[in-house]
């Protein structure tokens, strides 16, 4: 039998197989109003789809920890309790399928306040419900966004108790794990990247004062996630700038610090800080970075990006290139894919009750 239907235990916590979901913004909450940032239909249907096709663990979009950590209006949100009680629905579904419900915490930064993709993605002020961003370096991210605000110290200290508060709140909701969103040109890789932060404050300049920020997030959100949960943290393992940016070694040396800082496993992307860079596209094109991790260092890792086939997923887990797999695009093609790969390669996973005619 594959590793692929393998449980894999971290901390508490036991996750049936490891075909994952990575977390994959929709867009689709309302912008304003009582119910601003709360899952609504779209997203319990959704997620729920998934979980009935028998994914292992599913990573809930980015989900912002204040209102200006938004990418869009249309973001999740976790900054208050009707959001909470608005997630509930989907984590009580998610674990009636036995799916692990995980939630990624986030603030956009500089690529704060834009339209939906299928809308252009271009930036939004007050008249698209948008808001002024905010970086840790007042440096534009392209020639479409506006120049942010610089942070000030009080303010990244603010932002940190946001992060804190976002997950006690996912806790409530009943998530079992939480991810830090640390990739794609985001408020934390934006503090990472050498590219994207040209302070020279204790938040900027050498590698540490650049990781600052980083594990100040971590260990907050660390002291209120339950010992027996556990923490990813999502990185992109390089900005595509070569020394420009941040590496893949500044990647193995981060990855080999977190551990001590509570973070149990690492989800290796790339780019998003920086527009233009050539990426190398191709079937699982990201998959050295998170082997190179793992091998360098204790920290297990999930892979992702064009992982498609099952064989290749099953391949990715037995090389010990990776400890679990993330598929995106795949699963909002399929959202039975474990299923049908379970059949494929002689694996089993959950099948609901009500569809054990199709077993
Ligand atoms: C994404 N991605 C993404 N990443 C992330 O860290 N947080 C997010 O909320 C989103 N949102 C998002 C929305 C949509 C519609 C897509 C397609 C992608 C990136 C995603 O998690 C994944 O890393 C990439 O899609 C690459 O994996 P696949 O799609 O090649 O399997």
């Amino acid at each position: 039998m594959s590793t692929l239907f393998e449980p894999c235990t971290l901390r508490g916590v036991t996750v049936p197989n490891r075909v994952w979901m990575p977390p994959m913004c929709q867009y689709s909450a309302a912008p304003e109003g009582p119910s601003t940032g709360a899952p609504g239909d779209w997203h319990f249907a959704h997620y729920a789809a998934r979980a009935a096709g028998g994914t292992g663990l599913i990573v809930v979009e980015a989900t912002a920890v204040s209102p200006e950590g938004r990418i869009s209006p249309y973001d999740l949100g976790i900054w208050n309790d009707t959001q909470v009680e608005a997630f509930r629905r989907i984590t009580r579904f998610l674990a009636s399928q036995g799916t692990v419900p995980a939630i990624q915490l986030a603030h956009a930064g500089r690529k704060a306040s834009t339209d939906r993709t299928w809308k252009g993605g271009a930036p939004v002020g007050p008249d698209g419900h948008g808001w002024q961003p905010v970086a840790p370096s007042p440096l534009a991210f392209d020639e479409r966004h506006p120049v942010p605000d610089e942070l000030t110290v009080e303010q990244i200290h603010e932002i940190v108790e946001q992060f804190r508060a976002a997950a006690r709140r996912a806790l409530a909701a009943g998530f079992e794990v939480a991810e830090i969103h640390g990739a794609h040109g985001y408020l934390i890789n934006e503090f990472l990247s050498p590219y994207s932060n040209h302070r020279t404050d204790a938040y900027g300049g050498s590698y540490e004062n650049r990781t600052r920020f980083a594990l100040e997030v971590v260990d907050a959100v660390r002291e209120e996630w339950p010992d027996d949960k556990p923490l990813f943290f999502r990185v992109s393992a390089t900005d595509w700038l070569e020394e420009a940016g941040w590496t893949p070694d500044d990647t193995v040396r981060f990855a080999s610090e977190l551990p001590a800082h509570g973070i149990d496993l690492l989800d290796v992307s790339t780019g998003g800080n920086a527009p233009g860079v050539r990426i190398p596209t191709g079937p699982g094109y990201q998959v050295p970075f998170a082997a190179r991790v793992r091998n360098e260092t204790p920290m297990p890792v999930a892979a992702v990006g064009l992982i498609t086939d099952a064989g290749q997923a099953a391949k990715i887990l037995a090389n010990g290139e990776a400890d679990a797999v993330f598929l995106g695009r795949e699963l909002l093609r399929n959202p039975s894919w474990a299923l049908h790969a379970a059949r494929e390669l002689g694996g089993e996973v959950h099948i609901p009750d009500q569809y054990h005619r199709s077993a």
